[in-house]
């Protein structure tokens, strides 16, 4: 396993290397948000979820401990309970039914069951040495990247990197866009959700769930851009990819006659600017710190693997009850997809 992935990873970011990258399967596909929603079952939109099995309705940070209520992962380092989660991709067919578009694990995860890819880093991606020093997330650390409400690229401008790339074979890794791109995309569409890098040393989470943190003063994390004395603890850059399998819908004579793109966000959005991922640090211990303190490859040998049997089968149970595939979304007044009908018990 850890060898499959140090290949995938030479294979893709060749000559680069130097950096925590791992695969966690799906945990579950629900209409839950214990970030923004906590309570609140069902949330406005679906999401898709991975880490550790504690996730819940609510997840109160004062009493919840992640790793030490989880007793399992679908993440591939093992002492990683904590939460990821963004929306789910929809596909719009010309008669107005949605089919939920499905995910692919990445070359060398080959079997995982959905998920998304995880980094942390320290330096720039293609920094080899990775040698900065970051400070890892506390626990009941949280964070929310990105805005649901935005639908214009002014908008998305307020956030960096929150991106889009169409993957035209298995390693296209650019350009990437901030909108959702307008062709069909043979492999796929990676989602990207880059978090802000700088923390004010203080707060585990604010009432936006984004205050706390902020992205470099200048420059960018990649550029080794200072942190603003507002913000001045540097944690690691963290980094999602989630690639939507979009073959089935590459079509154009399925696409809109009006030349748009046929995909939208569980949200309602069918710009892509409303992109947004949410997190709920749950390392065990000191486990994250180590690896990041030990400027390592890929492997990160002080941390604890399991493979992807292992964390296929990690998964929570469904607290929604509800059709999350079928054809039957219906738009409601405050912009959300609503659902797809509650399965009848
Ligand atoms: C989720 O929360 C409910 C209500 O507090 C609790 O009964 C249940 O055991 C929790 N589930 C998990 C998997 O922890
Ligand atoms: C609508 O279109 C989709 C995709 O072409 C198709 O799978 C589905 O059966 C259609 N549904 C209805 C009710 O016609």
């Amino acid at each position: 396993m850890k060898g499959d992935l140090l290949i995938a990873a030479s294979a893709l970011l060749a000559p680069c290397s130097a950096l925590l990258r791992f695969g966690c399967a799906r945990l579950t596909v629900q209409r839950l948000d214990p970030l923004v929603n906590p309570g609140v079952n069902p949330s406005p939109h679906l999401h898709q979820i991975i880490g550790g099995n504690s996730f819940n309705v609510s997840m109160d940070p004062k009493s919840h401990d992640l790793a030490a209520l989880s007793t399992c992962t679908s993440c591939q380092f093992s002492e990683d309970f904590s939460n990821y989660w963004t929306a789910v991709l929809f596909f719009k067919a010309k008669n107005g039914t949605y089919k939920r578009v499905p995910q692919r694990a990445q070359q060398g995860m080959e079997g995982t069951q959905g998920g998304m890819v995880v980094y942390y880093m320290t330096d720039a991606l293609f920094d080899t040495a990775q040698k900065s020093s970051v400070t890892a997330f506390k626990p009941g650390f949280r964070m929310l990247v990105g805005n649901v409400q935005y639908n214009n690229r002014d908008e998305a401008r307020n956030f960096r990197q929150l991106t889009y790339t169409c993957m035209q074979n298995e390693g296209t890794r650019a350009p990437e866009s901030i909108d959702f791109p307008d062709k069909p995309c043979p492999s796929g569409i990676m989602a990207n959700h880059r978090f802000p890098t700088c923390w004010d040393g203080v707060n585990l989470d604010s009432p936006n769930h984004q205050d706390h943190v902020s992205y470099p003063e200048s420059g960018t994390f990649e550029s080794g851009g200072p942190c603003p004395a507002s913000h001045p603890v540097k944690i690691p850059q963290l980094l999602l990819e989630t690639v939507w399998d979009t073959k089935a819908f590459n079509n154009k004579a399925d696409w809109p006659a009006d030349g748009s793109q046929p995909f939208v966000w569980s949200s309602g959005d069918k710009t892509g600017f409303s992109s947004h991922a949410d997190y709920l640090f749950g390392w065990k211990d000191n486990s994250l710190q180590k690896a990041m303190d030990g400027h390592t490859y890929v492997s990160a040998p002080s941390l604890k693997t399991q493979n992807i049997a292992a964390q296929n089968k990690c998964t929570v149970k469904d607290m929604v009850g509800e059709d999350i595939d079928s054809c039957k979304l219906i738009s409601t007044s405050t912009g959300f997809i609503a659902d797809v009908g509650r399965r009848a018990t």
